[in-house]
């Protein structure tokens, strides 16, 4: 990068907070997708002026800037693909406020859900959103990807807790999306328009929140199947039933063996499915909830159903499904995953799905994820540097696709299409409803200067898998 970018850089930024040695530039050229790209430059910032500063020097200059948290994504999102200024917002992690009139948080982007979780419970207060990355995911992270977890299932996901953003353009000035109101429709609704923009659009600066008061009770059921369909089946007639959990969580047999090694722990080896269901509210609420659900599980046949006696044992089974992609990133470390997502209703033909498609490409497969959300991690177990396995995965995933769609799902229910499938969003969407897409990045970004790469299919690097 030209000297004299450099040396304009470093008048808004700290000499700690900018880097542009190679080996202090690794902590930026990775995220989950264990794919590395380095930046020439790494920004941390600590201000929302410094961030405009930067911007406005990328948009003067054209060079890309990549927008990162804890870069735990799946789908690329946070790699600096192009090169140029990786900003990362780690630095700004502050809870600015929790006000206990309105029930709101505003906190800076690199603020680590858990805790904001721990802060907001010591006054009585809950933060719905827990994605399994929440040790090392940030807040702002969760936003640009519209992020999706566990409690998804009543909670709905992370846009659902947003009401405003301060962020800044591509072209450098701040702007400011929604208030303090849980009722605002005046003009266009900017805010939701940027979560979930995978970090192309704006660069989040800060984030008000709506908060609930904390649950006063919260039950972990837990459910093993000899067969998979039986288990997808009584997803289904839970919510025929009327009920809507806070979680449904699965895991399929291959994670399950995984998990057993990663941590040590002895869940049932030959079972075909493990069911993590989490209720909460009243004690009340809970009490009746669980009785039906116990008599409709029953009726599902499963092997085992057991209730976590204490926090203690809730917070370990929690940790068993958390840990469900580390542990298999542990055993296939060539591993490839979609995040497809259909109607509850079809969850039980993917997973019949999944098992056509593992036994005509003679592929391993690992499925785990939200099934009370229809929302499934297909995780395909090869070694992506061979070029037939990864033939395979791609055969694989494309059957897996067109099915998703055919039920009327998405190519993703809350990783994003970032790099790694940016070449399905065609598949999904027509192309008159690309093309608006790509007229409201142009109108945020005219020089195309953020984020450059990700999720429409048109440079060559998104050929990745
Ligand atoms: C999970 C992440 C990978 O569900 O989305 O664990
Ligand atoms: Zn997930």
């Amino acid at each position: 990068m030209d000297e004299k970018i450099i040396k304009e850089l470093k008048e808004i930024l700290g000499s700690d907070e900018l880097f542009f040695e190679k080996e202090d530039l690794k902590p930026f050229s990775y995220d989950a997708t264990e794919r590395t790209y380095y930046p020439e430059i790494a920004v941390m910032p600590t201000k929302t002026e410094q961030v405009a500063g930067i911007l406005k020097i990328a948009n003067r200059e054209k060079i890309p800037v990549t927008p990162q948290g804890g870069r735990t994504g799946l789908s690329g999102g946070a790699l600096p693909i192009k090169g140029g200024i990786a900003l990362s917002l780690l630095r700004m992690n502050r809870i600015i406020e929790i006000d206990l009139n309105n029930l709101i948080a505003i906190v800076e982007p690199g603020l680590n859900p858990v805790e904001l979780q721990q802060e907001v419970n010591k006054v009585g207060l809950f933060y719905p959103p827990d994605p399994s990355s929440q040790v090392e995911c940030t807040i702002g992270g969760n936003v640009a990807e519209n992020a999706g977890y566990t409690r998804a299932v009543r909670y709905g996901v992370t846009k659902d807790w947003i009401l405003g953003l301060e962020a800044v353009l591509p072209t450098g000035e701040i702007i400011h999306t929604g208030r303090k109101l849980y009722k605002d429709v005046a003009g266009y609704d900017l805010t939701h328009l940027i979560v979930g923009s995978e970090g192309t659009l704006a660069v989040v600066t800060k984030i008000i929140l709506k908060l609930l008061p904390k649950p006063e009770e919260n039950k972990t059921i837990t459910v093993i199947f000899d067969d998979v369909d039986l288990c997808a089946d009584m997803v289904v007639t839970i919510f025929q039933n009327k009920i809507i959990p806070t979680a449904i969580e699965f895991m399929d047999n291959v994670t399950i063996s995984s998990i057993n090694r990663y941590l040590g722990v002895n869940l049932p080896e030959d079972a075909k499915a493990f069911i993590l269901i989490e209720l909460d509210g009243t004690k009340e609420s809970v009490e009746v909830e669980k009785n039906k659900l116990i008599n409709i599980i029953k009726k599902a046949m499963p092997r085992e159903i057991s209730i976590a006696k204490d926090d203690k044992e809730r917070e370990k089974l929690w940790r068993i499904r958390r840990d469900a992609l580390p542990a298999l990133t542990a055993q296939y470390p060539g591993r490839v995953e979609a995040d497809v997502v259909v109607p509850r209703y079809s969850l039980p033909s993917l997973v019949k799905k999944i098992r056509e498609v593992e036994r005509k490409h003679d592929i391993k497969i690992a499925t785990y994820g939200h099934a009370g959300d229809g929302n499934l991690h297909v995780t395909f177990l090869i070694n992506r540097k061979v070029l037939s396995d990864l033939e395979k995965a791609f055969s694989s995933m494309d059957d897996i696709f067109k099915a998703t769609l055919s039920m009327g799902g998405s190519i993703t229910g809350e990783h994003g299409v970032g790099i790694t499938i940016s070449r399905y969003i065609k598949w999904q969407f027509s192309d008159s409803e690309i093309e608006l897409m790509k007229r409201i990045k142009k109108a945020f970004d005219p020089n195309h200067i953020l984020n450059p790469g990700k999720i429409f299919y048109d440079i060559e690097e998104a050929y990745i898998l």
